[in-house]
């Protein structure tokens, strides 16, 4: 279907000037299957930073934004600010966003038309949690968030990449089974086509999120829904390299 395979590093807030060094002098040295896309995702501070030293052919994108160009927001950054130095990406709707800082899924949709708007691209992130899953309400509330987004997003699917990440799954070393990921990558792309269009559906390409390592991420890649991961923890570790490489 040719799906290019996406793989994003979220340091979330982690790193200093010697551990970011060390990461990009490990992605640089690589090397990089080049057929993967790559984006890291970093701490606001940092994001001119790095953009300075990363290779053109690593993207770096902002973990959030807010709704507007500029105004009395105090503490936030906008995607116009993003854009002047040289940042085309963002994260938006992180399950850390939505349950430590309380976004719902409107605030992130206004979050998602806006940045679209600006021209960034977005990596938009939908997942439930372990209550909602053990409830039998996986495929309910991972529907209800991507629904939020369809009019944000409107015809600007080719700059979206959806991030499925299981909320039990992130920073708890407990990855979904590659039939578990699957299975609602699938659910998703159908209710996609019935919902966006066939075109969309087959064309939006649809990480994985929650504990991927450099030991999971073959058999995880190998699945025909997934599209690449988003990876929070490993993103800091030299085997993010592997995960990049991973459908090698
Ligand atoms: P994790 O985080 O890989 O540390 O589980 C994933 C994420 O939150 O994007």
């Amino acid at each position: 279907m040719g799906r290019k395979f996406v793989v994003g590093g979220n340091w979330k807030m982690n790193g200093d000037k010697n551990q970011i060094n060390e990461i990009v002098n490990n992605l640089k040295k690589g090397p990089l299957d080049e057929n993967v896309e790559v984006i890291i995702g970093v701490p606001a501070i940092y994001l001119a930073y790095v953009k300075s030293i990363v290779p053109d052919s690593i993207a770096v994108a902002a973990q959030n934004c807010w709704k507007v160009p500029k105004g009395a927001f105090t503490g936030e950054i906008s995607p116009a600010m993003l854009k002047d130095v040289g940042i085309n990406w963002v994260i938006l709707g992180h399950s850390e966003r939505r349950s430590i800082f309380g976004e719902k899924d409107e605030l992130v949709a206004e979050k998602v038309a806006h940045a679209l708007e600006s021209g960034l691209k977005v990596i938009a992130c939908i997942g439930e949690t372990l209550e909602e899953r053990e409830a039998g309400k996986t495929e309910e509330v991972v529907f209800r968030q991507t629904k939020a987004l369809l009019s944000a997003i409107g015809d600007k699917w080719a700059n979206v990449v959806l991030a499925y990440e299981p909320v039990w799954a992130i920073g708890t070393g407990k990855t979904a089974s590659p039939q578990q990921a699957q299975e609602v990558h699938s659910s998703l792309r159908n209710w996609l086509s019935t919902n966006a269009s066939p075109d969309v559906a087959n064309a939006v390409r649809i990480q994985y999120g929650g504990s991927v390592t450099a030991a999971n991420a073959k058999e995880l890649a190998a699945c025909s829904d997934i599209d690449g991961f988003l990876v929070g923890g490993a993103s800091l570790k030299p085997e993010f390299v592997d995960i990049i490489n991973a459908t090698k």
